[in-house]
């Protein structure tokens, strides 16, 4: 199936399973148990005074080194070296170390833990208050080898004097937006502006801080195919897997978002955050996210707070004639319950099924590849027909993208 349009059977069909890993989140692939009885691990050690090696209890440990795992398999090196470090250090001794360790059995998937003591030390690293831990860091230290006993006594030292920082990035949940995936998703805009033959109405579900609202500021390099703004602080060329694809002109007429969480790119608190979720050995993610947030700002990006079950019945409701409405979303579904995959899918396809030529409808997305949960795809319906097409696979940071031969226009 390599390098043909993938055609599903069905319309509109899954967007693929619940992968091993997905947007470099772990997650549990089954019940883990823990081997230690209630009992053992009750009586785990608490005292400050007393120093112990590997306290993470047996979930813990998977789930770190398991993370660490797939982010060394996503490209950073230094988290896949820290995160076990971690599982095989981290000790109470500090409120901080504390805290990860007293992390519910049962919530520390879900919650991303491991990534969320990683993003507290890279905040704290980005925040320039902590030189100490920053020389043990990338750029300035090295990725991939370097003298774990220093790293670890640098964390250590951070944990203590910087308890109150780090457990405060502690409790809120992670957040990324990756303007890295408009690389692909523009390849269904693009579809839906050829195909569609009118100006797109975008709706953005998941958006985050918005970033992406702005792809059309972006520059691109596709195999050698440019589109964009040649002096656009976000340049996009990732490892293009095929032939050049064919880029045309694109109006957008509107462009709208909504997040159960929305960033706002004028915090700078939020955009530490932002910031701290990428891995602290990928500094071009990082020049990229800061150059998006610039956008952003110029452009007053807005992402309204909001349900996207709820928000897209409203927005379906009042989408203009004489436009394809584009519902786009990337690296989202995944975190929608059941119920809501199922009313946002039926909204759609009904929506879909009365859309008449005049008034297009198209949903772009990038999301799991349901082959291989280690890839993503773009999928891709417009309506009327609605038929689901997937025209490429791509990395789920955007690093390489293999256009199917829809996408370059060879299957025309
Ligand atoms: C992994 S982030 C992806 C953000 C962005 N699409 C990107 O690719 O960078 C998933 C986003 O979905 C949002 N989200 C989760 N459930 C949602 C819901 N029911 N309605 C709207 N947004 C939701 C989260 O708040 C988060 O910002």
């Amino acid at each position: 199936m390599e390098g043909k349009p993938v055609r599903l059977r069905s319309k509109a069909r899954s967007n693929g399973p619940r992968g091993r890993c997905q947007d470099g989140y772990v997650r549990r692939r089954k019940k883990i148990r823990c081997r230690l009885p209630r009992a053992a691990r009750q009586a785990r050690p608490r005292s400050r005074t007393i120093p112990l090696e590997g306290n993470l209890g047996e979930l813990a440990r998977r789930h770190f080194e398991r993370q660490g795992e797939a982010c060394g398999r996503l490209g950073s090196p230094f988290m896949a070296r820290l995160l076990p470090l971690a599982a095989a250090r981290l000790t109470p001794e500090t409120d901080f170390g504390r805290a990860v360790l007293d992390w519910p059995d049962e919530r520390m998937f879900e919650d991303a833990l491991s990534l969320r003591f990683a993003g507290a030390l890279h905040a704290l690293v980005l925040s320039g208050r902590a030189p100490e831990l920053a020389e043990r860091y990338p750029p300035r230290a090295a990725a991939e080898a370097g003298d774990d006993d220093a790293l670890w006594a640098a964390v250590e030292a951070a944990m203590t004097g910087y308890g109150d920082f780090l457990g405060e990035f502690l409790r809120h949940p992670p957040q990324t937006n990756e303007t890295a995936r408009a690389a692909a998703l523009m390849l269904g805009f693009q579809d839906a502006a050829r195909r569609g033959g009118r100006p797109l109405h975008m709706l953005e579900i998941g958006a985050s801080a918005g970033l992406n609202q702005n792809w059309d500021r972006f520059r691109y390099d596709l195999g050698g195919a440019g589109w964009g703004p040649a002096d656009s602080a976000v340049r996009l060329a990732p490892e293009w897997r095929g032939p050049p694809p064919d880029l045309g002109p694109v109006e957008i007429a509107a462009s709208f978002a909504c997040d159960l969480r929305p960033l706002d790119v004028r915090d700078p608190a939020q955009m530490l955050r932002l910031r701290a979720y990428v891995w602290p050995d990928q500094q071009p993610r990082l020049q990229r996210l800061d150059g998006a947030i610039e956008i952003a700002k110029a452009r007053a990006t807005r992402v309204a707070r909001a349900d996207a079950v709820d928000w897209i019945g409203a927005s379906l409701q009042r989408r203009p004639k004489d436009r394809t409405t584009v519902i786009f979303h990337s690296i989202f579904w995944q975190y929608l319950p059941h119920e809501s995959q199922q009313a946002l899918r039926s909204a759609i396809e009904v929506t879909g099924d009365l859309a008449e030529a005049d008034a297009p409808l198209a949903w772009v997305r990038m999301e799991p590849w349901r082959e291989d949960p280690w890839k993503a795809a773009l999928y891709v319906n417009l309506w009327p027909g609605g038929e689901t097409r997937v025209l490429a696979h791509c990395d789920y940071h955007g690093r390489w993208i293999e256009p199917l031969e829809e996408a370059t226009g060879a299957a025309a």
